[in-house]
């Protein structure tokens, strides 16, 4: 398997290069394969499970998620498919080859990315994921994660960019450039409404077609418009009624031939019931592949349930991105990725998503030379990277964030240092195995201390920096208690924390090591700086050092908001929806029950409703402060012969240190027959890195489509006539600058074709 005849497939790798679409010249090597050849190249080779059911073939690349089927005969080679969002998970050891490592590095997670809210350094680490794919022999990369973080607890939100689908559009868009100009292929997913991990293979998510179209399609359309993507990864779930991997009207309608995608659709890893109804829908590959669905494909050609046609132009568009491929071009497989140079962008990465949320009295940045540092938490010595299960990766190192400060020169307390490192380690020893492979990893308790104790230390150093953490994965939601929310440990500590060190006029610093969302309304106050580390990566802790240090200026902004209380969420009511009927076994132990979810809130989610319902939050979207400040003036706003407005302002650095600053741009539409959000981000801009006084005037474009709303009367985006307000500022709730712009007449700005219409009746919020 996996052979290629060299000379033909310089010829094809020439080929490549031409301008012509992927799928041209693919017919004929369509119209050579016989019927058993078509159906091997629908579905992957299998794989190796983790509970040791074994596939058909070993994976061409070990650790890898899925290969396809070579077809020596024609030269066809094998495609290696890997995960994922935070980097290239492949196996680090492999059994033939003892001795040697095939470590990956591990970037930010997909929240920390996003709060960069700058596309281009999306693309600088696409870059690097595309030369380690290169460098280890995979073709397909299995990212970015794009869906919409609709309820704070979806277990993999860290993957996930935002609540708001422009910014997720324009990440997963320069990321996927980024990947693809090293001549690697992503597969964008997981299209779509893949919003909750609780059954998620049996879940039926009844959505309205405007929700569909204005918040879970909305960031993929940019995606595949801008991005251009080569493959997209179909969801698990059912979108009313069906399997989101056997709807046509998603996969040919809207994505190809609205949108105008002419790559490869493939399902998520063992997706979808019905292989024939796939493989009509236009779900090209299934993955990873079984022998039953090569079974009924084979039956299905016979009996003409799955037509000639329809298979020949699935393998034809597939072909045409296979023959894109490095397997498929002779790539060399060094495994030897630029570790240096990708650790390089990893960190720099995570310095421009963290996000600092409070800084009292300037606490922030601190010297390397202030003193002893007091460092509390698990995550200060053995800091969360990222998530776990798919979106995971076999990083050969993480820096830890005392080892970060400690590099950095920041002097630590070493006795407080050597009890967390023992208590840690003897925690782990009392952590009982997993009982499935698939539930989520326990972090152990942070070492508790008594207010002696904490006072003891607190006399011998100047600071406190107390880490909270929290990890989440595939397969499972997080839970309200004890995640969401503080643990009640977690809230003595720092309550005491607070009580000792302020008691003498020292400040006390709270890192956030999370993935998603968790409460802060209740305990911010206690703290005098909170910085929102995420889960950073392998070089976490000399991010973080960076950060605190001020080497680096926080530049990054929430992509999601932290609400008050869970509940403030109005998919709270509903999320992850009502599990009824008879529960299913996954793999053998994954029970899995059919579940029902009507998307109440509509199109009002995350700060669309927060702002509309005008519910307090904790810390609004788009919200993070700075070590300098910046002033914003001069807004003009023009409406241009084409309809396009134009709007242009000045930021200034108005601080002593130099800065990013991102610009957002919000828009209030008016009410018409359409009921609008009070305020939806439309545009938005980071500023290059500005020194105190420079300023920087900021250029964005907003269309009349991006203005649009979707009318699911008449199935088309409309623009309502009214006065559009635009307002500009650093927050959702700073916003300096505003215009209007009026538009006389109701437009319609797109018409589509009616597709997804929801078959229950869903009671929607409505303002
Ligand atoms: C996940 C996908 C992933 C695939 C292959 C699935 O369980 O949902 O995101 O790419 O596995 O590992």
């Amino acid at each position: 398997m996996g052979k290629l005849y060299p000379i033909l497939s310089l010829a094809l790798a020439v080929g490549a290069m031409t301008a012509c679409k992927p799928q041209e010249n693919m017919k004929e090597l369509v119209s050579k394969l016989n019927q058993e050849q078509k159906v091997l190249l629908m579905i992957g080779t299998g794989m190796e499970l983790a509970d040791g059911n074994v596939g058909k073939t070993k994976l061409k690349v070990p650790g890898c998620a899925g290969t396809s089927y070579a077809i020596e005969e024609h030269a066809i080679p094998a495609i290696v498919f890997a995960d994922g969002p935070a980097g290239v998970r492949i196996d680090p050891t492999r059994e033939n080859e003892p001795g040697k490592t095939f470590y990956a590095t591990a970037f930010p997670v997909g929240s920390l990315l996003a709060s960069t809210w700058d596309p281009e350094v999306a693309k600088t680490v696409g870059n690097s994921f595309g030369d380690e794919c290169n460098a280890y022999g995979v073709d397909i990369l299995l990212a970015p994660g794009m869906n919409i973080q609709r309820n704070p607890l979806c277990g993999r939100n860290f993957e996930y960019y935002s609540e708001d689908p422009l910014l997720s559009g324009k990440i997963s868009s320069g990321f996927t450039q980024g990947v693809q100009a090293m001549n690697v292929g992503v597969s964008i997913k997981h299209f779509v409404a893949n919003n909750s991990e609780t059954n998620r293979m049996d879940v039926n998510e009844n959505i309205s077609e405007r929700a569909m179209r204005e918040i879970y399609l909305k960031g993929f359309e940019i995606a595949v418009k801008e991005g251009k993507p080569w493959t997209v990864m179909s969801s698990y779930n059912l979108l009313n009624g069906t399997y989101t991997s056997e709807r046509k009207d998603l996969l040919e309608t809207i994505l190809r031939n609205e949108w105008g995608f002419d790559g490869l659709v493939m399902s998520d890893w063992y997706g979808g019931k019905d292989a024939v109804a796939q493989i009509n829908a236009g779900n090209d590959l299934l993955m990873p592949g079984t022998s039953d669905q090569q079974d009924s494909l084979i039956s299905a050609l016979k009996s003409g349930r799955l037509s000639k046609e329809t298979a020949d132009r699935n393998l034809e568009r597939m072909l045409g991105i296979y023959r894109k491929t490095g397997s498929w071009n002779g790539r060399v497989t060094t495994n030897i990725p630029n570790s240096t140079n990708n650790a390089n962008v990893s960190k720099t990465a995570a310095t421009e998503g963290m996000i600092l949320l409070k800084n009292n009295n300037k606490v922030l940045p601190i010297a390397s030379t202030e003193g002893n540092i007091a460092l509390f938490g698990l995550g200060s010595y053995e800091t969360i990277k990222g998530g776990t299960g798919s979106g995971d990766v076999h990083a050969s190192k993480v820096i830890h964030i005392f080892e970060g400060l400690e590099n950095a020169g920041f002097s630590l307390d070493q006795d407080l240092k050597e009890m967390n490192l023992k208590y840690n380690k003897q925690q782990h020893d009392l952590i009982p195995e997993k009982k499935g492979w698939w539930l989520p990893d326990s972090l152990i308790d942070d070492m508790q201390l008594s207010e002696e104790e904490i006072s003891a230390i607190s006399k011998r150093t100047t600071l406190a920096i107390y880490t909270i953490s929290r990890t989440s994965g595939e397969f499972y939601d997080r839970k309200e208690k004890n995640d969401f929310q503080l643990k009640a440990g977690e809230l003595e500590l720092l309550k005491l924390l607070s009580k000792v060190y302020h008691a003498q006029n020292k400040a006390l610093v709270v890192l956030l090591n999370i993935g998603g969302v968790i409460e802060t309304a209740s305990w911010k106050e206690l703290a005098d700086a909170i910085l929102l580390t995420w889960q950073p990566g392998q070089e976490a802790g000399n991010a973080v050092a960076d950060m605190l240090s001020g080497k680096a200026n926080p530049s990054g902004k929430l992509t999601m908001t932290f609400p008050v209380n869970y509940a403030d969420a109005y998919s709270s009511r509903n999320f992850p929806g009502k599990a009824m009927g008879k529960i299913r076994y996954l793999f053998g132990s994954l029970p899995s029950q059919e579940t029902e979810v009507d998307y109440q809130e509509d199109i009002y989610v995350g700060y669309r409703y927060f702002e509309t319902a005008k519910i307090p939050v904790s810390f609004p979207f788009g919200f993070g402060l700075s070590y300098t400040s910046f002033s914003y003036e001069m807004i003009s706003a023009d409406k241009k012969s084409d309809g396009n407005v134009q709007v242009k302002f000045k930021i200034k650095n108005t601080g002593s240190v130099a800065g990013k600053e991102v610009a957002e741009l919000y828009v209030q539409s008016p009410k018409g027959k359409l009921s609008k959000p009070a305020l939806e981000l439309k545009a938005f801009q980071k500023t290059i890195l500005l020194k105190p006084g420079e300023e920087q005037t900021i250029d964005l474009t907003v269309t009349p489509y991006q203005l649009s709303s979707f009318d699911e009367e008449t199935h088309s985006w409309i623009l309502e006539k009214g006065d559009y307000v635009i307002q500009v500022g650093s927050s959702l709730h700073e916003l300096p600058l505003n215009a209007t712009i009026t538009n006389e007449e109701t437009k319609v700005t797109l018409k589509t074709t009616p597709s997804l219409i929801p078959t229950a009746n869903i009671q929607k919020l409505q303002f």
